[in-house]
Protein backbone atom coordinates (compact mmCIF):
# COMPACT_ATOMS: atom_id res chain seq x y z
CA UNK A 1 0.00 0.00 0.00
CA UNK A 2 1.75 3.47 -0.96
CA UNK A 3 0.53 6.43 1.05
CA UNK A 4 -0.51 9.71 -0.89
CA UNK A 5 -2.56 11.52 1.63
CA UNK A 6 -1.43 11.98 5.62
CA UNK A 7 -3.36 13.77 7.90
CA UNK A 8 -2.07 15.04 11.46
CA UNK A 9 -4.28 15.82 13.90
CA UNK A 10 -2.86 18.30 16.40
CA UNK A 11 -0.54 21.25 14.75
CA UNK A 12 1.85 21.33 18.47
CA UNK A 13 5.56 21.22 18.84
CA UNK A 14 5.47 17.61 17.56
CA UNK A 15 2.72 17.45 15.40
CA UNK A 16 4.24 20.78 13.41
CA UNK A 17 7.87 20.26 12.74
CA UNK A 18 7.35 16.40 12.03
CA UNK A 19 4.56 17.04 9.20
CA UNK A 20 6.58 19.75 8.40
CA UNK A 21 9.67 17.53 7.76
CA UNK A 22 7.92 14.93 5.97
CA UNK A 23 5.97 17.17 3.69
CA UNK A 24 9.61 18.55 2.74
CA UNK A 25 10.88 14.73 2.02
CA UNK A 26 7.95 13.29 0.13
CA UNK A 27 6.89 15.95 -2.42
CA UNK A 28 4.55 13.16 -3.23
CA UNK A 29 2.56 12.88 -0.30
CA UNK A 30 -0.03 15.43 0.68
CA UNK A 31 0.37 16.33 4.17
CA UNK A 32 -2.40 18.21 5.71
CA UNK A 33 -2.22 19.14 9.90
CA UNK A 34 -5.10 20.34 11.94
CA UNK A 35 -5.65 21.08 14.93
CA UNK A 36 -9.01 22.53 16.96
CA UNK A 37 -7.03 26.10 17.88
CA UNK A 38 -7.98 28.61 14.98
CA UNK A 39 -5.51 30.91 16.02
CA UNK A 40 -2.64 28.26 15.99
CA UNK A 41 -3.18 27.15 12.41
CA UNK A 42 -3.84 30.73 11.38
CA UNK A 43 -0.12 30.96 12.91
CA UNK A 44 1.03 28.21 11.07
CA UNK A 45 -0.76 29.69 7.90
CA UNK A 46 1.32 33.33 8.51
CA UNK A 47 2.93 35.00 5.82
CA UNK A 48 5.57 35.85 8.11
CA UNK A 49 7.58 32.92 9.07
CA UNK A 50 8.91 34.61 12.50
CA UNK A 51 5.13 34.23 13.39
CA UNK A 52 5.21 30.37 13.20
CA UNK A 53 3.73 28.97 16.56
CA UNK A 54 6.56 26.80 17.45
CA UNK A 55 9.99 28.38 17.21
CA UNK A 56 12.69 25.75 15.96
CA UNK A 57 15.80 26.36 14.37
CA UNK A 58 15.34 25.24 10.47
CA UNK A 59 11.67 24.77 11.03
CA UNK A 60 10.86 28.29 8.65
CA UNK A 61 12.87 27.03 5.94
CA UNK A 62 11.56 23.86 5.80
CA UNK A 63 7.74 25.03 6.03
CA UNK A 64 8.51 27.48 3.49
CA UNK A 65 9.22 25.30 1.16
CA UNK A 66 6.85 22.68 1.70
CA UNK A 67 4.11 25.02 2.70
CA UNK A 68 1.32 25.20 -0.34
CA UNK A 69 3.23 22.83 -2.31
CA UNK A 70 1.80 19.25 -0.30
CA UNK A 71 1.96 20.62 3.38
CA UNK A 72 -1.53 22.31 4.43
CA UNK A 73 -2.61 23.66 7.91
CA UNK A 74 -6.44 23.53 8.56
CA UNK A 75 -9.11 23.64 10.83
CA UNK A 76 -11.10 21.76 9.09
CA UNK A 77 -10.67 18.52 10.56
CA UNK A 78 -13.24 16.05 9.30
CA UNK A 79 -12.58 17.07 5.58
CA UNK A 80 -8.95 16.02 6.15
CA UNK A 81 -9.78 12.84 8.22
CA UNK A 82 -12.18 11.73 5.40
CA UNK A 83 -9.33 12.29 2.58
CA UNK A 84 -6.32 10.76 4.50
CA UNK A 85 -5.49 7.11 3.98
CA UNK A 86 -2.68 7.61 7.13
CA UNK A 87 -3.88 9.85 10.21
CA UNK A 88 -1.26 10.81 12.90
CA UNK A 89 -2.50 11.43 16.28
CA UNK A 90 -0.46 13.98 18.02
CA UNK A 91 -2.67 16.24 20.79
CA UNK A 92 -1.34 16.76 24.11
CA UNK A 93 -1.79 14.30 26.42
CA UNK A 94 -0.93 16.41 29.64
CA UNK A 95 -0.33 14.55 33.61
CA UNK A 96 -4.13 14.46 35.01
CA UNK A 97 -4.98 17.46 36.99
CA UNK A 98 -8.49 15.10 38.10
CA UNK A 99 -9.86 11.98 39.49
CA UNK A 100 -8.26 8.88 39.49
CA UNK A 101 -4.30 8.79 38.41
CA UNK A 102 -4.61 12.73 39.28
CA UNK A 103 -0.95 14.35 39.26
CA UNK A 104 0.12 10.99 37.84
CA UNK A 105 -1.77 9.06 34.95
CA UNK A 106 -1.62 10.96 31.57
CA UNK A 107 -5.05 12.59 30.46
CA UNK A 108 -6.38 10.87 27.08
CA UNK A 109 -9.14 12.62 26.90
CA UNK A 110 -7.96 14.33 23.41
CA UNK A 111 -6.63 11.28 22.35
CA UNK A 112 -10.22 9.74 22.90
CA UNK A 113 -12.32 12.55 21.23
CA UNK A 114 -10.18 12.13 18.20
CA UNK A 115 -10.11 8.38 18.20
CA UNK A 116 -14.29 9.08 18.41
CA UNK A 117 -13.82 11.68 15.42
CA UNK A 118 -12.27 9.65 13.15
CA UNK A 119 -14.39 6.84 14.17
CA UNK A 120 -17.32 8.82 13.07
CA UNK A 121 -16.14 10.25 9.90
CA UNK A 122 -13.91 7.63 8.05
CA UNK A 123 -15.75 5.93 5.20
CA UNK A 124 -12.35 4.34 3.61
CA UNK A 125 -9.80 1.71 5.33
CA UNK A 126 -7.07 3.86 7.55
CA UNK A 127 -4.11 3.38 9.52
CA UNK A 128 -4.11 5.34 12.55
CA UNK A 129 -0.42 6.63 14.07
CA UNK A 130 -0.27 7.36 17.38
CA UNK A 131 2.33 9.91 17.73
CA UNK A 132 1.90 11.46 20.99
CA UNK A 133 3.47 9.87 23.87
CA UNK A 134 1.35 7.44 25.87
CA UNK A 135 0.70 4.81 28.73
CA UNK A 136 1.64 1.33 27.17
CA UNK A 137 -1.61 -0.16 26.02
CA UNK A 138 -3.17 2.94 24.58
CA UNK A 139 -3.06 1.79 21.07
CA UNK A 140 -5.50 -1.04 22.15
CA UNK A 141 -8.05 1.32 23.48
CA UNK A 142 -7.97 3.67 20.66
CA UNK A 143 -8.16 0.15 18.67
CA UNK A 144 -11.31 -0.42 20.53
CA UNK A 145 -13.12 2.44 20.23
CA UNK A 146 -12.68 2.80 15.98
CA UNK A 147 -14.16 -0.83 15.91
CA UNK A 148 -16.77 -0.38 17.57
CA UNK A 149 -17.95 3.18 16.39
CA UNK A 150 -16.49 2.49 13.10
CA UNK A 151 -18.91 1.69 10.03
CA UNK A 152 -17.72 -1.64 8.46
CA UNK A 153 -14.15 0.39 8.43
CA UNK A 154 -10.63 -1.16 8.85
CA UNK A 155 -8.44 0.55 11.10
CA UNK A 156 -4.76 -0.35 11.84
CA UNK A 157 -3.08 1.11 14.52
CA UNK A 158 0.67 1.75 14.65
CA UNK A 159 2.63 3.08 17.59
CA UNK A 160 5.03 5.51 15.81
CA UNK A 161 6.78 7.64 19.24
CA UNK A 162 8.67 10.45 18.38
CA UNK A 163 12.43 11.07 20.04
CA UNK A 164 12.95 14.38 18.80
CA UNK A 165 14.51 17.23 20.74
CA UNK A 166 13.11 20.69 20.85
CA UNK A 167 15.68 23.04 20.19
CA UNK A 168 17.06 20.48 17.70
CA UNK A 169 13.58 19.30 16.56
CA UNK A 170 14.22 20.03 12.55
CA UNK A 171 18.24 18.14 12.80
CA UNK A 172 16.32 15.13 15.04
CA UNK A 173 13.80 14.80 12.02
CA UNK A 174 15.76 14.64 9.28
CA UNK A 175 19.13 12.45 10.91
CA UNK A 176 17.20 10.34 13.67
CA UNK A 177 19.29 7.86 15.75
CA UNK A 178 16.19 5.52 14.63
CA UNK A 179 12.91 5.43 13.79
CA UNK A 180 10.24 3.26 15.64
CA UNK A 181 7.49 1.49 14.34
CA UNK A 182 5.46 -0.40 16.16
CA UNK A 183 2.49 -2.66 14.89
CA UNK A 184 -0.07 -6.07 15.29
CA UNK A 185 2.09 -9.00 14.36
CA UNK A 186 -0.74 -9.82 11.65
CA UNK A 187 -0.58 -9.66 7.95
CA UNK A 188 -2.37 -6.53 7.87
CA UNK A 189 -0.80 -4.88 10.91
CA UNK A 190 2.60 -5.49 9.06
CA UNK A 191 1.27 -4.36 5.80
CA UNK A 192 0.38 -1.23 7.44
CA UNK A 193 3.95 -1.03 9.28
CA UNK A 194 5.26 -1.13 5.31
CA UNK A 195 3.73 1.60 4.33
CA UNK A 196 4.47 4.00 7.17
CA UNK A 197 8.63 2.58 6.60
CA UNK A 198 8.35 3.08 3.03
CA UNK A 199 7.03 6.83 4.17
CA UNK A 200 10.72 7.14 6.56
CA UNK A 201 12.32 5.56 3.49
CA UNK A 202 12.23 8.14 1.71
CA UNK A 203 15.20 9.95 3.83
CA UNK A 204 16.09 7.53 6.63
CA UNK A 205 18.41 5.07 5.83
CA UNK A 206 16.37 1.55 6.08
CA UNK A 207 19.02 0.09 9.50
CA UNK A 208 18.04 3.04 11.34
CA UNK A 209 14.03 2.02 11.08
CA UNK A 210 13.01 -0.64 13.95
CA UNK A 211 9.83 -2.06 14.07
CA UNK A 212 8.48 -4.21 16.69
CA UNK A 213 5.05 -5.15 18.13
CA UNK A 214 2.79 -1.94 19.51
CA UNK A 215 3.34 -2.47 22.91
CA UNK A 216 7.26 -2.55 23.03
CA UNK A 217 6.67 0.48 21.17
CA UNK A 218 4.94 2.27 23.60
CA UNK A 219 7.18 1.10 26.63
CA UNK A 220 10.17 2.21 24.75
CA UNK A 221 9.52 5.71 24.36
CA UNK A 222 8.55 6.08 27.67
CA UNK A 223 11.62 4.32 28.65
CA UNK A 224 14.01 6.09 26.88
CA UNK A 225 12.40 9.50 28.42
CA UNK A 226 13.09 8.20 31.27
CA UNK A 227 16.62 6.89 31.16
CA UNK A 228 17.38 10.44 29.78
CA UNK A 229 15.95 12.22 32.70
CA UNK A 230 17.67 10.00 35.00
CA UNK A 231 21.03 10.79 33.97
CA UNK A 232 20.04 14.27 34.30
CA UNK A 233 18.68 13.55 38.31
CA UNK A 234 21.99 11.57 38.22
CA UNK A 235 24.18 14.29 37.75
CA UNK A 236 22.29 16.90 39.52
CA UNK A 237 22.50 14.52 42.59
CA UNK A 238 26.53 14.29 41.92
CA UNK A 239 26.73 18.83 41.94
CA UNK A 240 24.95 18.62 45.35
CA UNK A 241 27.54 16.26 46.39
CA UNK A 242 30.54 18.19 44.41
CA UNK A 243 29.76 21.73 46.11
CA UNK A 244 30.16 20.55 49.75
CA UNK A 245 32.88 18.27 48.95
CA UNK A 246 34.90 20.69 46.99
CA UNK A 247 34.96 18.67 43.33
CA UNK A 248 33.82 20.50 39.97
CA UNK A 249 30.78 18.29 38.56
CA UNK A 250 31.85 19.55 34.61
CA UNK A 251 35.58 17.58 35.41
CA UNK A 252 33.40 14.52 36.99
CA UNK A 253 31.30 14.73 33.86
CA UNK A 254 34.25 15.16 31.60
CA UNK A 255 36.00 12.15 33.83
CA UNK A 256 33.00 9.53 33.55
CA UNK A 257 31.74 10.44 30.23
CA UNK A 258 35.03 9.13 28.68
CA UNK A 259 33.84 5.66 29.88
CA UNK A 260 31.99 4.65 26.94
CA UNK A 261 29.96 2.34 28.65
CA UNK A 262 28.57 5.83 30.16
CA UNK A 263 29.09 7.72 27.45
CA UNK A 264 29.73 11.63 27.65
CA UNK A 265 25.91 13.26 26.50
CA UNK A 266 23.46 14.27 29.09
CA UNK A 267 25.55 14.54 31.45
CA UNK A 268 25.40 18.52 32.28
CA UNK A 269 24.03 19.43 35.41
CA UNK A 270 21.32 21.94 35.41
CA UNK A 271 19.57 24.00 37.62
CA UNK A 272 16.35 20.76 37.01
CA UNK A 273 15.18 19.50 33.80
CA UNK A 274 11.42 20.53 32.56
CA UNK A 275 9.94 19.67 29.30
CA UNK A 276 6.71 18.70 28.41
CA UNK A 277 8.16 14.97 28.74
CA UNK A 278 10.08 13.55 31.03
CA UNK A 279 8.03 14.26 34.21
CA UNK A 280 5.37 13.03 32.87
CA UNK A 281 6.47 10.03 31.16
CA UNK A 282 8.05 9.06 34.48
CA UNK A 283 4.60 9.64 36.30
CA UNK A 284 3.19 7.63 33.77
CA UNK A 285 5.99 4.63 34.23
CA UNK A 286 5.37 4.94 37.74
CA UNK A 287 1.42 5.07 37.95
CA UNK A 288 1.75 1.64 35.34
CA UNK A 289 4.41 0.10 37.45
CA UNK A 290 1.83 0.62 40.73
CA UNK A 291 -1.56 -0.43 38.64
CA UNK A 292 0.74 -3.82 38.09
CA UNK A 293 1.39 -3.81 42.00
CA UNK A 294 5.40 -3.35 41.18
CA UNK A 295 5.85 -0.64 44.17
CA UNK A 296 9.52 -1.11 43.93
CA UNK A 297 9.79 -0.50 40.05
CA UNK A 298 7.55 2.28 40.77
CA UNK A 299 9.28 3.97 44.04
CA UNK A 300 12.68 3.23 41.84
CA UNK A 301 11.60 6.19 39.14
CA UNK A 302 9.92 8.30 41.30
CA UNK A 303 12.87 9.12 42.50
CA UNK A 304 14.19 10.67 39.70
CA UNK A 305 11.41 13.36 40.06
CA UNK A 306 11.89 13.42 43.80
CA UNK A 307 15.77 14.71 42.58
CA UNK A 308 14.75 17.07 40.11
CA UNK A 309 12.13 19.29 42.51
CA UNK A 310 14.92 18.67 45.43
CA UNK A 311 17.46 20.62 42.71
CA UNK A 312 15.36 23.51 41.84
CA UNK A 313 14.18 24.07 45.53
CA UNK A 314 17.68 23.90 46.24
CA UNK A 315 18.49 26.30 44.13
CA UNK A 316 15.92 29.05 45.06
CA UNK A 317 17.17 28.36 48.85
CA UNK A 318 20.36 28.97 47.55
CA UNK A 319 19.73 32.23 46.43
CA UNK A 320 17.44 33.25 49.44
CA UNK A 321 20.46 32.06 52.07
CA UNK A 322 23.01 33.78 50.00
CA UNK A 323 21.33 37.27 49.78
CA UNK A 324 21.57 37.58 53.46
CA UNK A 325 18.72 35.16 54.13
CA UNK A 326 16.34 37.33 52.90
CA UNK A 327 15.11 38.23 49.24
CA UNK A 328 12.13 40.62 50.47
CA UNK A 329 11.78 43.51 47.94
CA UNK A 330 15.14 42.85 46.07
CA UNK A 331 14.91 42.64 42.54
CA UNK A 332 15.89 39.03 40.99
CA UNK A 333 16.61 39.32 37.42
CA UNK A 334 16.24 35.68 35.75
CA UNK A 335 17.86 35.32 32.85
CA UNK A 336 15.84 32.57 30.95
CA UNK A 337 12.58 31.25 31.11
CA UNK A 338 12.54 28.75 28.95
CA UNK A 339 13.08 24.76 29.84
CA UNK A 340 16.46 24.26 27.34
CA UNK A 341 17.65 26.68 25.10
CA UNK A 342 16.76 27.35 21.39
CA UNK A 343 12.77 26.87 22.07
CA UNK A 344 10.19 29.16 22.96
CA UNK A 345 8.69 26.46 24.96
CA UNK A 346 8.50 26.87 28.81
CA UNK A 347 6.50 23.48 30.04
CA UNK A 348 7.50 22.31 33.24
CA UNK A 349 10.51 24.56 33.05
CA UNK A 350 12.35 24.92 36.65
CA UNK A 351 12.98 28.76 36.26
CA UNK A 352 8.57 28.58 37.24
CA UNK A 353 8.86 27.16 40.48
CA UNK A 354 12.02 28.60 40.98
CA UNK A 355 10.18 32.10 40.38
CA UNK A 356 7.36 30.77 42.53
CA UNK A 357 9.63 29.72 45.30
CA UNK A 358 10.89 33.72 45.27
CA UNK A 359 7.98 35.65 45.15
CA UNK A 360 6.71 33.56 48.07
CA UNK A 361 9.69 35.32 49.83
CA UNK A 362 8.22 38.70 48.44
CA UNK A 363 11.06 39.30 46.11
CA UNK A 364 10.45 41.10 42.91
CA UNK A 365 11.44 38.76 39.65
CA UNK A 366 12.37 40.48 36.48
CA UNK A 367 12.83 38.28 33.49
CA UNK A 368 14.44 38.22 30.16
CA UNK A 369 14.26 35.47 27.74
CA UNK A 370 14.89 35.84 24.24
CA UNK A 371 11.99 33.86 22.84
CA UNK A 372 9.57 33.49 25.78
CA UNK A 373 6.67 36.13 25.42
CA UNK A 374 5.41 37.58 28.52
CA UNK A 375 1.75 36.19 28.65
CA UNK A 376 3.38 32.70 28.72
CA UNK A 377 5.13 33.19 31.49
CA UNK A 378 2.46 34.97 33.27
CA UNK A 379 -0.01 31.99 32.22
CA UNK A 380 2.52 29.49 33.84
CA UNK A 381 2.86 31.11 37.49
CA UNK A 382 -0.83 31.58 37.38
CA UNK A 383 -1.13 28.09 36.42
CA UNK A 384 0.21 27.43 40.02
CA UNK A 385 -2.18 28.91 41.48
CA UNK A 386 0.31 30.13 44.66
CA UNK A 387 -1.44 33.94 44.47
CA UNK A 388 -3.60 36.22 42.65
CA UNK A 389 -3.17 36.68 39.11
CA UNK A 390 -2.70 40.48 40.07
CA UNK A 391 0.05 39.77 42.51
CA UNK A 392 1.78 37.58 39.64
CA UNK A 393 1.88 40.87 37.97
CA UNK A 394 2.84 43.04 40.71
CA UNK A 395 6.00 41.00 41.83
CA UNK A 396 7.12 39.64 38.36
CA UNK A 397 7.94 42.00 35.63
CA UNK A 398 8.84 40.92 31.84
CA UNK A 399 11.74 42.95 29.96
CA UNK A 400 12.74 43.07 26.13
CA UNK A 401 15.94 43.53 27.20
CA UNK A 402 18.52 42.32 29.47
CA UNK A 403 20.45 45.38 30.27
CA UNK A 404 16.96 46.47 31.38
CA UNK A 405 15.94 43.80 33.00
CA UNK A 406 18.97 43.81 35.52
CA UNK A 407 19.48 47.22 36.27
CA UNK A 408 18.92 47.78 39.80
CA UNK A 409 18.86 44.35 40.66
CA UNK A 410 20.61 42.25 43.41
CA UNK A 411 21.23 39.00 41.97
CA UNK A 412 21.15 37.49 38.08
CA UNK A 413 19.93 33.96 37.82
CA UNK A 414 20.82 32.13 35.21
CA UNK A 415 17.43 29.66 34.59
CA UNK A 416 18.23 28.42 30.90
CA UNK A 417 21.54 28.06 28.81
CA UNK A 418 21.09 30.46 25.83
CA UNK A 419 24.41 31.26 24.47
CA UNK A 420 23.62 35.15 23.98
CA UNK A 421 23.60 35.30 27.76
CA UNK A 422 28.03 34.51 27.29
CA UNK A 423 28.26 37.34 25.63
CA UNK A 424 26.82 40.12 26.84
CA UNK A 425 28.50 42.96 28.86
CA UNK A 426 29.14 41.89 32.09
CA UNK A 427 30.95 45.00 32.68
CA UNK A 428 28.28 47.38 32.03
CA UNK A 429 25.37 45.23 34.14
CA UNK A 430 27.70 45.18 37.16
CA UNK A 431 27.68 48.42 36.68
CA UNK A 432 24.19 48.81 36.85
CA UNK A 433 23.62 46.65 39.85
CA UNK A 434 23.51 46.95 43.71
CA UNK A 435 26.51 45.53 45.62
CA UNK A 436 27.42 43.16 46.36
CA UNK A 437 26.25 41.54 42.94
CA UNK A 438 25.86 38.42 42.54
CA UNK A 439 25.52 35.87 39.85
CA UNK A 440 23.91 32.40 40.34
CA UNK A 441 24.72 30.33 37.30
CA UNK A 442 21.99 27.19 37.40
CA UNK A 443 23.21 25.96 33.95
CA UNK A 444 27.16 26.27 34.55
CA UNK A 445 27.31 28.46 31.09
CA UNK A 446 29.36 31.36 32.38
CA UNK A 447 32.82 32.27 32.44
CA UNK A 448 33.12 32.35 36.62
CA UNK A 449 36.99 33.89 36.14
CA UNK A 450 35.84 37.28 33.91
CA UNK A 451 32.71 37.78 36.47
CA UNK A 452 34.65 37.88 39.82
CA UNK A 453 37.35 39.99 38.11
CA UNK A 454 34.56 42.58 37.52
CA UNK A 455 33.55 41.89 40.98
CA UNK A 456 30.76 39.68 40.84
CA UNK A 457 29.89 36.98 43.88
CA UNK A 458 29.58 33.89 41.93
CA UNK A 459 27.36 30.88 42.41
CA UNK A 460 27.57 27.74 40.02
CA UNK A 461 25.64 24.38 40.36
CA UNK A 462 28.14 21.83 41.03
CA UNK A 463 30.98 23.67 41.77
CA UNK A 464 32.55 23.52 45.15
C1 LIG B 1 33.16 -2.91 37.62
C2 LIG B 1 33.38 -1.76 36.65
O1 LIG B 1 32.90 -2.12 35.37
C3 LIG B 1 34.85 -1.43 36.57
O2 LIG B 1 35.03 -0.30 35.73
C4 LIG B 1 35.38 -1.13 37.96
O3 LIG B 1 36.79 -0.89 37.88
C5 LIG B 1 35.10 -2.30 38.92
O4 LIG B 1 33.69 -2.57 38.91
P1 LIG B 1 33.38 -5.55 37.47
O5 LIG B 1 32.68 -5.57 38.78
O6 LIG B 1 34.62 -6.38 37.34
O7 LIG B 1 33.80 -4.06 37.08
O8 LIG B 1 32.43 -6.06 36.31
P2 LIG B 1 31.26 -5.39 35.42
O9 LIG B 1 31.46 -5.87 34.03
O10 LIG B 1 31.13 -3.92 35.58
O11 LIG B 1 29.97 -6.09 35.98
C6 LIG B 1 29.47 -5.87 37.29
C7 LIG B 1 28.18 -6.64 37.49
O12 LIG B 1 27.10 -6.06 36.74
C8 LIG B 1 28.27 -8.10 37.05
O13 LIG B 1 27.61 -8.91 38.01
C9 LIG B 1 27.55 -8.11 35.73
O14 LIG B 1 27.00 -9.38 35.45
C10 LIG B 1 26.47 -7.05 35.97
N1 LIG B 1 25.95 -6.44 34.73
C11 LIG B 1 26.74 -5.68 33.91
C12 LIG B 1 24.62 -6.64 34.36
O15 LIG B 1 23.87 -7.31 35.06
N2 LIG B 1 24.17 -6.07 33.19
C13 LIG B 1 24.94 -5.31 32.39
O16 LIG B 1 24.45 -4.81 31.35
C14 LIG B 1 26.27 -5.10 32.75
C1 LIG C 1 13.09 15.01 25.43
C2 LIG C 1 13.85 13.86 24.77
O1 LIG C 1 15.25 14.22 24.65
C3 LIG C 1 13.27 13.57 23.39
O2 LIG C 1 13.93 12.43 22.82
C4 LIG C 1 11.79 13.29 23.54
O3 LIG C 1 11.21 13.09 22.28
C5 LIG C 1 11.07 14.44 24.26
O4 LIG C 1 11.70 14.70 25.51
P1 LIG C 1 13.09 17.67 25.19
O5 LIG C 1 12.25 17.66 26.42
O6 LIG C 1 12.63 18.48 24.03
O7 LIG C 1 13.28 16.17 24.63
O8 LIG C 1 14.56 18.21 25.56
P2 LIG C 1 15.87 17.58 26.18
O9 LIG C 1 17.03 18.04 25.38
O10 LIG C 1 15.78 16.11 26.37
O11 LIG C 1 15.98 18.29 27.60
C6 LIG C 1 15.05 18.06 28.64
C7 LIG C 1 15.47 18.82 29.87
O12 LIG C 1 16.64 18.26 30.46
C8 LIG C 1 15.78 20.30 29.62
O13 LIG C 1 15.25 21.08 30.66
C9 LIG C 1 17.29 20.32 29.63
O14 LIG C 1 17.79 21.58 29.99
C10 LIG C 1 17.61 19.28 30.68
N1 LIG C 1 18.95 18.71 30.53
C11 LIG C 1 19.26 17.97 29.43
C12 LIG C 1 19.90 18.91 31.52
O15 LIG C 1 19.63 19.57 32.53
N2 LIG C 1 21.15 18.35 31.37
C13 LIG C 1 21.49 17.60 30.29
O16 LIG C 1 22.64 17.11 30.24
C14 LIG C 1 20.51 17.41 29.29
P1 LIG D 1 2.88 18.35 21.74
O1 LIG D 1 4.12 18.83 22.44
O2 LIG D 1 2.53 16.93 22.11
O3 LIG D 1 2.92 18.57 20.27
P2 LIG D 1 1.08 20.63 21.97
O4 LIG D 1 0.25 21.05 23.12
O5 LIG D 1 2.18 21.50 21.49
O6 LIG D 1 1.66 19.17 22.36
O7 LIG D 1 0.15 20.33 20.70
C1 LIG D 1 -1.02 19.57 20.74
C2 LIG D 1 -2.05 20.22 19.83
O8 LIG D 1 -3.16 19.33 19.69
C3 LIG D 1 -2.64 21.55 20.35
O9 LIG D 1 -2.42 22.55 19.39
C4 LIG D 1 -4.15 21.24 20.53
O10 LIG D 1 -4.98 22.34 20.18
C5 LIG D 1 -4.37 20.10 19.56
N1 LIG D 1 -5.54 19.26 19.87
C6 LIG D 1 -5.90 18.72 21.05
N2 LIG D 1 -7.03 18.00 20.94
C7 LIG D 1 -7.41 18.07 19.64
C8 LIG D 1 -8.50 17.52 18.88
N3 LIG D 1 -9.43 16.73 19.45
N4 LIG D 1 -8.55 17.81 17.56
C9 LIG D 1 -7.61 18.58 16.98
N5 LIG D 1 -6.57 19.12 17.63
C10 LIG D 1 -6.45 18.88 18.95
Amino acid sequence: MKIKNICCIGAGYVGGPTMAVVAQKCPNIKVTIVDINAARIAAWNDEDLNKLPVFEPGLDEVVKEARGRNLFFSTDIDKAIDEADMIFISVNTPTKTYGKGKGMAADLKYIELCARQIAQVSKTDKIVVEKSTLPVRTASAIKNILENTGNGVNFQILSNPEFLAEGTAVQDLLNPDRVLIGGDTTEAGQKAIQALVDVYANWVPNERILTTNVWSSELSKLTANAFLAQRVSSINAMSELCEKSGADVNEVSKAIGMDSRIGSKFLKASVGFGGSCFQKDILNLVYIAKTYGLTKVADYWEQVIIMNNHQKQRFSDKIVSTLFNTVSGKKITFLGWAFKKDTNDTRESAAIMVADNLLNEQAKVSVYDPKVIEERMYADLDYLNTRTEAKNRELLTVSQDPYEASKDSHAIAVLTEWDEFKTYDWQKIYDNMHKPAFVFDGRGILDVAHLRSIGFECYTIGKG
